[in-house]
């Protein structure tokens, strides 16, 4: 595993400002290990992608994982298992994740393939790693002052969990609607990810 692959999910893909502000840790990562290499996913680009009946008759039918249905879902995932380090780049749309990060979803979490039930319990077939989800949002959605409800933070994390997926940061970038909270939680966005253990700028000891 020597990639780093960045996930935006964003419509505004890499120019979104969650993504610009997920790649200081992306140098963070890249000043310490050169060799790392940077794997990108827009997923604006999957916004026709969608899940067709080929796919569901698949997973039902226990097709094998090389089936054509399977071959969006097999590059997905794949591409999951090579990265050493995940970044997630999501706006919140309408208090959850945006459809296109619906989509991804639907296409990783595949039952038998990446997660199967263990004596009833849903159990993850992936080796965890570092994962930081940097959310943005218009409204306040995080702290004390938040003023609407969350479903998407809670929801990324039991999503991911599924496939084993648990060493999670999340860096919030709400607000943005306001111009001067914006510049601010970016600034704050900077240093959280700069003083952050894994995606920092400092060697892990
Ligand atoms: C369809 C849609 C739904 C949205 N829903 C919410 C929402 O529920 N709460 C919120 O605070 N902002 C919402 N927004 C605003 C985005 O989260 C906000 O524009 C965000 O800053 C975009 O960040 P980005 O530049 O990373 O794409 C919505 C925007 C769109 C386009």
């Amino acid at each position: 595993m020597s990639s780093i692959l960045l996930i935006t999910a964003s419509p505004y893909g890499a120019a979104s400002r969650g993504a610009q502000l997920a790649m200081q840790a992306v140098a963070n990562l890249q000043s310490k290990d050169a060799s790392l290499t940077l794997v990108q996913r827009d997923l604006s680009a999957l916004a026709s992608a969608t899940i067709h009946s080929d796919y569901a008759d698949a997973i039902i039918g226990g097709h094998s994982h090389d089936a054509a249905a399977f071959a969006l879902s097999e590059e997905l995932i794949c591409e999951l298992e090579a990265a050493a380090y995940v970044i997630i780049a999501t706006p919140m749309h309408n208090y959850t994740v945006p459809a296109a990060l619906k989509v991804w979803i639907d296409f990783v979490l595949r039952y038998g393939r990446s997660f199967a039930p263990i004596d009833g319990v849903k159990t993850g077939f992936l080796q965890d790693r570092p994962t930081m989800i940097v959310v943005t949002a218009g409204g306040i959605v995080s702290g004390p002052r938040r003023l609407q409800p969350d479903h998407l933070s809670g929801y990324l994390q039991d999503v991911l969990s599924t496939i084993g997926i648990d060493d999670l940061k999340f860096i919030y970038m709400d607000g943005l609607a306001n111009p001067a909270r914006a510049e601010q939680v970016t600034a704050d966005g900077i240093q959280a990810i700069d003083a952050d253990a894994v995606f920092g700028k400092k060697l892990a000891a």
